[in-house]
């Protein structure tokens, strides 16, 4: 028998410690690996498969649109991309109205700080510690743990760090030449830390006092994970720029930037090949109707609210504090995680960390409740050992 796992350590460069399991299908929140053995999918690929793996909606538009044009360089209109611009900026606040696509999170937070600094003329960003961005040098400059940007700098100038949800501090940041301020509405990689009202609030008019951009991330929170078609939604704020990614297009990859009009860009000052293509436009078409016609924003508050119910009745002193907001769900141990991910893996769930202490869940938005079940009797079997 082929040995996969084998075939990918030995032929990928080293980036990631494999879970030593082959996964080869997937339906809803159920993925299979190699061996026929089921799991239920807390990972979903980081937040990506929100509308459960081969979702047949999003399938059945794939399908259509491979067999119709997969490519359609930007400098040409096409059906399907005008439709999908249309619907994001149907679904985001009323001062968003342009959008830039392309293929992943980081390019969508790089071209949100290219069209910073070239709307506003000013160059500097303020930024969360504990966040996370992505990895390309822009990205990667905005990213606060050190870890990630030792031995590949110099990164790019201009941003300095603050601590989340503390307003005085992050005031006390700004210049002349601050361009925009960027944060996540929860920082999912840095631990599900939940953004306060308050400050997002606070920050929004400092924004508007001192002629600087407000940009949230919300790659992983976005498109109904919080309860919320948008995270920044539960502060009853509007940003200048959202940066969307991971469960935008059903699994398929692809990033984009919702802009007001304070952004004036010019052709030629930013670009991509593959963003926009039709293929991933008809799969996000297709996702966000899903969203809208199965009422997902609220199957995820109630869901989440039904699993925190559940998890703050288990007995075990190894959880310091457990974040949950819609079905985006951190589990603080006061031990490192990674005994538990494998536990939980062993048990027929998997489950991610956000950072070395916390149990990170993202399961489906559309998982069942009696799967729900199964994933809490797991996490309290092993947690409570
Ligand atoms: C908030 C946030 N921004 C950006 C990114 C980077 O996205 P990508 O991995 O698609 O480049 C991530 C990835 O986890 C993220 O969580």
């Amino acid at each position: 028998m082929i040995d996969y796992n084998q075939i990918e350590i030995e032929h990928s460069v080293h980036l990631f410690n494999k879970r030593d399991l082959v996964l080869v299908s997937g339906k809803n929140a159920k993925v299979w690996d190699v061996d026929g053995r089921e799991y239920i999918d807390c990972t979903t690929g980081q937040g990506v498969a929100s509308l459960g793996h081969s979702n047949p909606a999003v399938v059945k538009a794939i399908r259509e649109q491979a067999g119709k044009l997969i490519t359609c360089s930007g400098s040409f209109s096409n059906d399907k991309r005008a439709l999908f611009m249309q619907k994001l900026i149907d679904i985001t606040p009323d001062n968003l109205t342009q959008v830039f696509l392309c293929n992943s999170g980081a390019e969508s937070v790089e071209a949100a700080l290219k069209f910073a600094r070239f709307s506003t003329k000013k160059t500097g960003f303020i930024c969360a510690m504990r966040n996370f961005h992505g990895r390309t040098f822009g990205a990667l400059s905005a990213t606060f743990t050190p870890a990630y940007k030792k031995d590949f700098e110099p990164v790019v100038p201009g941003f300095q760090f603050v601590p989340y949800n503390d307003f005085e501090k992050l005031k006390s940041q700004v210049s002349d030449d601050t361009a925009a301020i960027l944060l996540e509405a929860v920082q999912g990689e840095g631990g599900v830390n939940l953004g306060q009202k308050e400050y997002f609030q606070q920050v929004r008019r400092l924004c508007d006092e001192k002629n600087i951009l407000l940009i949230i991330d919300e790659v992983q929170t976005g498109f109904c994970r919080t309860g919320r078609m948008f995270a920044f939604e539960h502060f009853d704020i509007q940003p200048d720029m959202i940066c969307l990614a991971k469960a935008m297009a059903g699994g398929v990859p692809m990033g984009a930037v919702v802009c007001s009009d304070k952004i004036k860009m010019k052709p030629g000052k930013h670009g991509t090949t593959f963003g926009g293509n039709p293929l991933a436009c008809a799969a996000g078409l297709a996702a966000i109707e899903f969203m809208q016609k199965e009422n997902i924003e609220s199957q995820s508050e109630k869901k989440g609210k039904y699993i925190l119910g559940k998890l703050s009745q288990i007995k075990s002193n190894r959880i310091r504090e457990i974040r949950q907001i819609g079905l985006m769900i951190g589990i603080e141990l006061k031990e490192k995680v990674q005994p538990f991910i494998a536990a939980l893996q062993k048990e027929g769930v998997l489950a991610i960390p956000a950072g070395p202490t916390v149990l990170r869940l993202l399961p489906p938005l559309t998982i069942s409740y009696e799967e729900l079940d199964f994933v809490l009797d797991k996490v309290q079997q092993v947690l409570g050992k």
